[in-house]
């Protein structure tokens, strides 16, 4: 049986493009099951899973759940806001003690780059990074790069274009990684203080024009302005912001050709797109939604084979 080549799913920069066709392969698979009138199989029926998430989330932690759920696996949340890190825990203290009631893989969100590469060298479960800060957020990119495959079949010299906060974006990052292992070419547009200043080192199309970058590519893939995430002004304000980045019809409409619009969400309507943009039949931003599970599904089944 073929098995990834890591046994913590931790970034896309560190799996191989063998790891991802696996995972969308086994992904298929799970995209058949959740479509069923029965969406579960026995597959991790002696397994227990930990979500642990020190962020908000409503997508990542609840498709999480399911996918953890359609696989039959014994599930236990833990949200950081109402915890013991309350009082003081640390996060290498609280995973222990969760661990300690003998749970075999760890799902975890958190605010600060490398937590979940830092507690996979202290803790032996299974560990997934859901999001950690502005670094990576593996699964996210698994299931975009999917839905995108569903839509256009191989990736390879497609172009894809990532707008906006680049430089807050961790969705961005792991995005970047998984679709140049995929073959496709890369592109970002957004605000110069929103563009990480060496980003082209990684081998991405750099563009401030949004007009011409929608021409460019077969896919946008666009980003919400994490203003959670910045302490200083980026930008004047959410409406030149929008005047000047955001995404309406009218662009849309105005294109040689018919492109495909994703948003990993949440999205901020009338900010980076309109919601006639959202809403509309270009969008494939609910398709995502569905395809986390069965990625999220394909991720767990995999790394479950790779337990010690
Ligand atoms: N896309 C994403 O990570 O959404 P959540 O923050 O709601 O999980």
């Amino acid at each position: 049986m073929a098995t990834l080549s890591t046994k913590h799913l931790l970034g896309i920069k560190n799996i191989t493009a063998e790891d991802i066709d696996l995972i969308f392969k086994t992904a298929d698979n799970f995209k058949e099951v959740i479509n069923r009138p029965i969406k579960k199989v026995p597959s991790l029926r002696d397994v227990t899973i930990a979500n642990i998430f020190f962020e908000n989330s409503t997508r990542t932690r609840i498709s999480f759940e399911l996918a953890e759920k359609r696989l039959s696996a014994d599930v236990v949340n833990f949200s950081a806001s109402s915890s013991s890190v309350k009082k003081g825990e640390t996060l290498l203290d609280t995973v222990n003690n969760i661990l300690a009631m003998k749970v075999d893989m760890v799902v975890m969100r958190h605010p600060s780059p490398g937590a979940p590469h830092f507690l996979s060298e202290k803790i032996g479960a299974n560990v997934v990074n859901a999001g950690d800060g502005t670094h990576e957020h593996p699964t996210q990119a698994l299931l975009d790069a999917f839905s995108m495959r569903e839509k256009l079949g191989n990736l390879k010299g497609k172009k894809i274009a990532i707008f906006g906060d680049i430089l807050h974006s961790r969705v961005a990052m792991s995005n970047i990684f998984c679709l140049q292992k995929l073959g496709a070419k890369v592109g970002v547009c957004g605000p110069p203080t929103l563009i990480p200043k060496h980003i082209k080192e990684l081998g991405v199309e750099v563009s401030h024009n949004v007009e011409e970058t929608l021409n460019w590519c077969d896919v946008a893939n666009v980003l919400r302005i994490q203003l959670e995430r910045q302490d200083i002004k980026f930008f004047p304000s959410l409406r030149e912001y929008s005047q000047y980045f955001g995404i309406d019809k009218k662009l849309l409409d105005g294109l040689k050709k018919e492109i495909i619009v994703m948003h990993p969400g949440p999205i901020n309507r009338g900010v980076e797109m309109t919601s006639d943009v959202a809403d509309s039949k270009q969008s494939i931003i609910l398709n995502q939604v569905e395809n986390g599970v069965a990625v999220r599904m394909a991720v767990l089944y995999l790394l479950a084979n790779k337990r010690d």
